[in-house]
């Protein structure tokens, strides 16, 4: 085991770590698109400023000089006061104590850099529950993660959703991100939506202009291509609604729905309805090879879940973050104990 830098890796490498995703994703997640080696170095390398991503890998270097194979990968993502963990065995080499062993070398780093807590995000129905239960880590939130197939979209009922939205409201569309001049609106109406927000914040929204700009750029960097639609209240240049979505190289037939907020003074005029509709439309076009949009709501969202169940999505797996206090999860992990 050692500890692993993307960016300078060989291609072999790179292409071995996305078999190991890909043999986790058909054991566990076998209904989840695999994984394609586009843009893997730097998804796993780019971080926002002042982030930090360390990576270590598990292989077997029995093969061509110089080269190595790659079957196991833990990282932790150090951020603000948390660092966020993932970790990877290859489904051959589990139950060996690989997992525990990975997540170890990550604890005593993160403890190192003086990280109080590890967050990690845990999938429902896969062996990473009873695994980070084992390590005594807590559940902090549940959120459902639901699926919509594009091909089974009825688009008239979407015409319709599209076009619902009351008058004073014009819904403007932005492939790559808002523009510069929107750029302080928008984080206005996400700094709303981040104080109404109970999530533990793994992922932190951008609700500052200069962080939403970093945080735009690390995702183009990292392969993952921002859509966004947004609703304007003409009246007052307000941004009253926002829906993201990304499109990540690395699966680009499924895309991933980030943020979709409302702002509170506009809601109750369709534009939840509207943008997302507007979104779908768009990204049929934008995207030829798209086949679902993913997106995951705290199961209290009820109007929330109730838009998403109109336009089509269906409720797929739930999603928990866990979180361990780093000095006691470091001591749970030292040999012998
Ligand atoms: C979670 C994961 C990392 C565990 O790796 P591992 O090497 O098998 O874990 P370990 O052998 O160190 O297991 C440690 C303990 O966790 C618990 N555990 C792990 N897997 C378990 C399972 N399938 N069922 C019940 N308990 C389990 C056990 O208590 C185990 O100790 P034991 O074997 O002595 O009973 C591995 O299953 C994995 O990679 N899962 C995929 C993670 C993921 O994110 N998938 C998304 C698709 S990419």
């Amino acid at each position: 085991m050692r500890e692993w830098d993307p960016q300078a890796a060989s291609a072999g490498e790179v292409q071995s770590l996305v078999e190991t995703v890909n043999a986790a994703l058909a054991a566990d997640l076998p209904d989840d698109p695999p994984w394609q080696d586009v843009q893997v170095r730097e998804y796993l390398a780019e971080t926002m400023p002042g982030e930090r991503r360390i990576n270590w890998v598990a292989e077997d270097d029995r093969v061509a000089e110089g080269d190595s194979h790659i079957f196991a990968h833990v990282s932790i993502l150090l951020l603000g006061d948390i660092g966020v963990l993932e970790v990877l065995v290859h489904p051959r080499l589990r139950r060996r104590g690989l997992g525990r062993e990975l997540v170890a070398v990550a604890a005593r780093r993160a403890y190192h850099e003086g990280f109080s807590s590890i967050g990690v995000e845990a999938i429902g129905d896969t062996p990473a529950i009873p695994f980070f239960e084992s390590l005594g880590f807590g559940r902090e939130y549940v959120e459902t993660r639901s699926v919509l197939t594009l091909s089974k979209v009825d688009w008239s009922a979407l015409d319709e959703m599209a076009g619902g939205i009351s008058s004073g409201y014009r819904i403007e569309y932005y492939p790559g991100g808002p523009p510069e001049d929107m750029l302080e609106a928008y984080s206005l109406a996400k700094l709303e939506a981040q104080v109404e927000d109970g999530d533990l914040d793994l992922a932190p929204r951008s609700s500052d202009p200069q962080r939403l700009k970093d945080s735009l750029s690390t995702l183009h960097k990292r392969g993952l291509k921002p859509y966004i639609v947004l609703a304007v209240h003409e009246e007052s240049g307000v941004v009253a609604g926002l829906t993201e979505v990304v499109v990540p190289a690395q699966h680009p037939d499924r895309a991933d729905q980030y943020d979709t907020i409302v702002v509170r003074d506009h809601r109750g005029y369709g534009i939840d309805r509207a943008i997302k509709a507007r979104m779908l439309f768009e990204l049929r076009s934008a995207e030829p090879h798209l086949r679902e949009v993913q997106t995951w709501n705290a199961q209290h969202n009820e109007s929330m879940l109730k838009v998403n169940a109109e336009l089509g999505f269906q409720p797929d797996r739930d999603w928990y973050e866990y979180c361990a206090d780093v000095a006691k999860l470091v001591q749970r992990l030292e040999p012998g104990h």
